[in-house]
């Protein structure tokens, strides 16, 4: 997704307001807003449909990229390999080879694996990096310019998929990327707005590839990226170059010359790891979802495990009284989130008990159907986990982009891609074309300050060399019946693991179309702040309603995340595609 960089909620404290406030007059001042809103008729939408194949993505041209691999003979992963470097050309916001993502893919045959290519903090970080003399977070340090910049992961991980798990080879299914960079393509009105980001403006180089010194792109413009092709074709011959080699070289010098402390070694000792999903179960529904580094798939099958319990689809979709249960469900999924979740080879992270069944039915008890529990007096069940780690004394002390895949042979690969904050660092890598990444933010800067998503993080998520720093992306695939049903995703920060339990729940309890699950308004709470954001589009009995529970909300976001799901129609067999409207440029694809 591309504009949304995050919500700073009303509690933020001061040192991160002033950048809060300039992106909140920014994008109240941005004509993308109207782009962005959810579609006030989702109830009347249909989704896409295509008999073998598909390819959901925010980017038209990075969907037809995986289809057009798809129609050479690639699998899944070869699509997916081929979208993502597509990404990376016509989405600078969020698509990446400067960044890092998780591939979760679950093959015909029934195996699924994950491939974790996170980005890792550099080996010179240190856990106060981010604090000034007094112990307070330096403003922006952690989110633009070249301090903020973890080690990527993009290139190793997609060059990893491709070798074990594709058909074909990276050179082939970089083609489409490869002709995007070099011969260019058409900006549309959306896209080119997007461009005018103030913070690409810092940075002479940034500025220069996608402002044009100040001429801004006009939608229906060419854009042709020259350094970025030729770094193409130098990963396209070898991968394994950006992280030993020329381009290893050229890639730590960038960073080095802007300040960073990203080295040769750092991209030297980079590892891909590939690491057994997590897996829940719903209502006859398998969730298989993204493990530790990521908090996603641990937290959406906690929320699930709390939810199983009711029987939400008789109390009407998106009734107070239903929101009512999903909050409160996402409430308790987060606050465990912040005490326990962190990089599973840092800690040993007690994840099976986090997603216990018994577990759940122990939170699900401390739940009142008619009133909100305040965050503050919110207390975890006993008896079923340690005690949260603990804060070491030390001496002093958004954008994302998910896409969903499917092959005529039914493997499916469910991908997020992340630079962090739109366009990430901001800084592009002199010479190569490429943005970095801000992923470093994603730590917790300070225990209990929040994050430029809100989110407050514990002592499991402090900063640490070669550590990787907790994410909430949550790519997701369900099976029904053991038959693949949806593979869904999305960007959103702190948002997206609601944002896909609010897409699963509505399809798999409220019986709505894929495309009606992402286009209808979402709902939001992450247990801190203790605030209920909606989307636009409940109406004022809804809102009412749930104020009357107990509920403090936040009305003011025009909307947020971006679903790119995949649903399988178990009656005809075809592939209908969840596209968000909330933008204009993407597309649900395919044969
Ligand atoms: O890994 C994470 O959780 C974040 N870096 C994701 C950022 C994101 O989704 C921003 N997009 N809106």
């Amino acid at each position: 997704m591309a504009v949304n960089r995050g919500k700073i909620p009303a509690t933020m404290p001061s040192e991160f307001t002033a950048k809060g406030l300039l992106w909140t007059s920014l994008l109240a001042a941005s004509p993308l807003l109207k782009a962005e809103a959810p579609p006030a008729n989702y109830l009347s939408e249909q989704p896409a449909q295509t008999q073998h194949a598909m390819v959901v993505s925010i980017h038209h041209l990075a969907a037809d990229a995986g289809v057009e691999i798809l129609r050479q003979g690639g699998n899944a992963v070869d699509a997916a390999v081929a979208t993502g470097f597509a990404l990376a050309v016509v989405h600078p916001a969020a698509g990446n080879i400067g960044g890092g993502g998780f591939m979760l893919i679950r093959l015909h045959n029934g195996k699924s694996t994950f491939i974790d290519y996170r980005e890792k903090a550099p080996l010179a970080a240190t856990a106060n990096m981010y604090l000034d003399a007094k112990g307070n977070v330096i403003p922006d340090a952690s989110t633009i310019g070249y301090k903020a910049i973890g080690v990527p992961g993009s290139v190793a991980g997609m060059a990893y998929a491709e070798k074990k798990y594709g058909r074909l080879d990276l050179k082939r299914v970089m083609q489409p990327a490869l002709r995007l960079a070099r011969d260019g393509f058409v900006l549309s009105t959306e896209e080119a707005a997007e461009l005018h980001e103030q913070d690409l403006a810092r940075f002479p180089e940034s500025r220069r590839i996608f402002q044009r010194d100040g001429n801004y792109y006009q939608p229906g413009e060419f854009m042709r990226q020259p350094e970025l092709a030729r770094t193409l074709e130098r990963i396209a011959d070898n991968p394994d170059s950006f992280y030993h080699g020329d381009l290893a070289r050229d890639v730590a010098r960038a960073v080095r010359s802007g300040g960073g402390i990203l080295t040769e070694r750092d991209l030297a000792t980079y590892e891909v790891k590939e690491r057994e999903p997590v897996t829940g179960t719903y209502k006859g529904y398998t969730v298989i979802s993204a493990p530790p580094p990521s908090s996603g798939g641990v937290a959406l099958i906690e929320a699930l495990n709390i939810l199983e319990g009711y029987n939400l689809s008789r109390l009407g979709d998106r009734a107070p009284a239903e929101m009512h249960l999903i909050v409160e469900a996402y409430r308790r999924a987060y606050m465990d989130r912040a005490d326990y979740l962190g990089d599973p080879d840092f800690a040993s992270l007690p994840v099976d008990q986090l997603i216990d069944k018994k577990y759940a039915t122990a939170w699900r008890t401390g739940i009142e159907v008619d009133q909100a529990t305040p965050s503050s007096t919110l207390r975890r069940p006993a008896g079923f986990l340690p005690p949260p780690p603990k804060e070491e004394k030390t001496p002093d002390h958004v954008n994302t982009t998910h896409y969903s895949v499917v092959d005529a042979e039914g493997n499916a690969a469910s991908v997020t891609t992340t630079l962090n904050n739109s366009f990430g660092s901001a800084a592009t890598a002199e010479g190569l074309g490429f943005l970095l990444n801000d992923e470093m933010d994603d730590f917790a800067a300070k225990q209990g300050v929040p994050n430029l998503y809100g989110l407050i993080q514990g002592p499991a998520n402090a900063i640490a060399p070669g550590k990787r720093p907790l994410s909430s992306m949550t790519p997701t695939i369900v099976l029904k019946d053991g038959k693949l049903s949806m593979v869904l995703g999305s960007p959103g920060g702190g948002r997206i693991i609601t944002t896909v339990a609010n897409i699963f729940l509505s399809v798999a309890e409220e019986g709505l179309n894929i495309q009606q699950a992402v286009d209808a308004p979402r709902f939001h709470h992450q247990y801190l702040p203790d605030v209920l954001d909606l989307e636009p589009g409940f109406s004022a009995a809804t809102t009412a309603g749930l104020q009357a529970l107990g509920y403090s909300l936040d009305t003011t976001e025009q909307s947020w995340s971006d679903g790119e799901c995949i649903f399988v129609n178990p009656h005809t067999g075809f592939l209908e595609g969840g596209q968000d409207h909330r933008h204009t440029y993407g597309k649900a694809a395919g044969y």
